[in-house]
């Protein structure tokens, strides 16, 4: 069995990571580190867990040597201790922004400060698994992935690849469990139920990892997002507004999806002419680590419409960071990712 451990196990993609460890196969959770809540059974912060395990939350600082260590912290608190880590483990996988982007330079950009180890980012591998597979066979340490960045890039991928859409134009609709577990003003009930509020009508940050993951021959995407807030806890809903550079038809579309995603385990493509689920739905996703993909072709414009969505603390997080594990270790992808969402819900 592969020992485990999970530092910043009391927050939500934490608490994720843990549900779905505790019922990975190949894998003993060892650890599990919160600060705040060191000493308190895991059940204290995630009442779903109970009876599911014994384990009690423990200090960073009695961290001790295992397999792989996953790191839940908020971004910019993983890379100033990023050699601790390695001490710990001989296998990272950060979910926090502080590997996921390969130029030093993007971090004043787009976090505001400089990176403190900077000789760490080649080292790290982007943690996406249709993306970047191979590459994390060979890996040690993989990042995770942005939430909002997952779902447009997982969207858009095969039709950058293919070369054929230009200027995008993406709205990305979010529910709250994004922000986090610590409370904010914007966060407490009274302010945050039953919004649609413009979050980020733009320069928001996973932009950054969208302009990374989707360049192709030098080519720079020409894509821009936006994101609102919704009355969801658990999802995002992306609908980009795609304009084609060249006359393709909905066959042309659905081939090139077929050809990027044949085979994939948690890619499904969505598309029906009836029925109330004919396009992505982000409420049917919630616990699985599905990445739903659908289209619509405008007649008569060059516009095409590409909607995708995923739950954010699973595909957008700990469902991708386990699927990642999975490649970096040899067990088959889906080990531990199995299950398939509820309905109704
Ligand atoms: N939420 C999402 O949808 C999502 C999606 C993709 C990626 N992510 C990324 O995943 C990471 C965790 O997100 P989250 O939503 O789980 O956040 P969260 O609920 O706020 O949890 C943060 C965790 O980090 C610990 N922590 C807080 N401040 C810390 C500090 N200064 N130094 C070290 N540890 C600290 C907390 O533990 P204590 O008990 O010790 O305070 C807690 O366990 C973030 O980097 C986030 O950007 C989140």
């Amino acid at each position: 069995m592969l020992k485990v451990s999970i530092a910043g196990a009391s927050g939500y993609v934490g608490g994720e990571l843990l549900r779905l460890l505790l019922g990975h196969p190949e894998v003993e959770v060892k650890q599990v580190t919160s600060e705040r809540y060191a000493g308190q059974p895991v059940h204290f912060l995630h009442p779903n867990l109970r009876g599911r395990t014994a384990l009690r939350l423990v200090s960073l600082q009695d961290l001790e040597p295992c397999d792989v260590v996953f790191v839940a912290f908020p971004h910019g608190q993983v890379a100033p201790r990023i050699e601790e880590f390695a001490a710990v483990a001989g296998r990272i996988v950060d979910l926090s922004a502080d590997f996921r982007l390969h130029d030093p330079a993007d971090y004043p950009r787009w976090y505001g400060w400089e990176h403190p180890a900077p000789q760490w980012l080649p080292r790290f591998v982007y943690g996406l698994p249709e993306l970047h597979r191979e590459a994390l066979r060979e890996a040690r340490y993989a990042s995770g992935v942005g939430c909002n960045a997952t779902v447009i890039n997982l969207a858009l991928w095969p039709l950058y690849r293919a070369g054929v859409i230009g200027k995008t134009v993406v709205e990305v609709k979010v529910g709250s469990s994004e922000g986090g577990a610590a409370p904010t003003r914007a966060s407490h009930h009274p302010e945050r139920s039953h919004v649609v509020r413009s979050y980020a009508p733009t320069g928001h940050r996973h932009l950054a990892e969208m302009l990374q993951e989707l360049a192709f021959d030098g080519r720079r995407p020409d894509i821009h997002m936006s994101v609102t807030s919704v009355e969801l806890v658990r999802g995002a809903l992306a609908t980009a507004h795609c304009f084609l550079t060249e006359d393709l038809g909905e066959k042309d579309i659905w081939r090139l999806y077929r050809q990027a995603y044949n085979g994939e385990p948690f890619i499904r493509i969505v598309k029906f002419r009836r029925g109330f689920y004919r396009y992505p739905e982000p409420k049917i996703l919630a616990g699985s680590n599905y990445c739903d993909i659908g289209f619509a072709r405008e007649e008569g414009s060059d516009r095409l419409v590409v909607i995708a969505a995923i739950d954010n603390l699973m595909k957008g997080a700990a469902g991708t960071a386990v699927q990642a594990m999975n490649v970096m270790c040899g067990f088959a992808e889906p080990t531990g990712l199995e299950f398939p969402g509820l309905h109704p819900i």
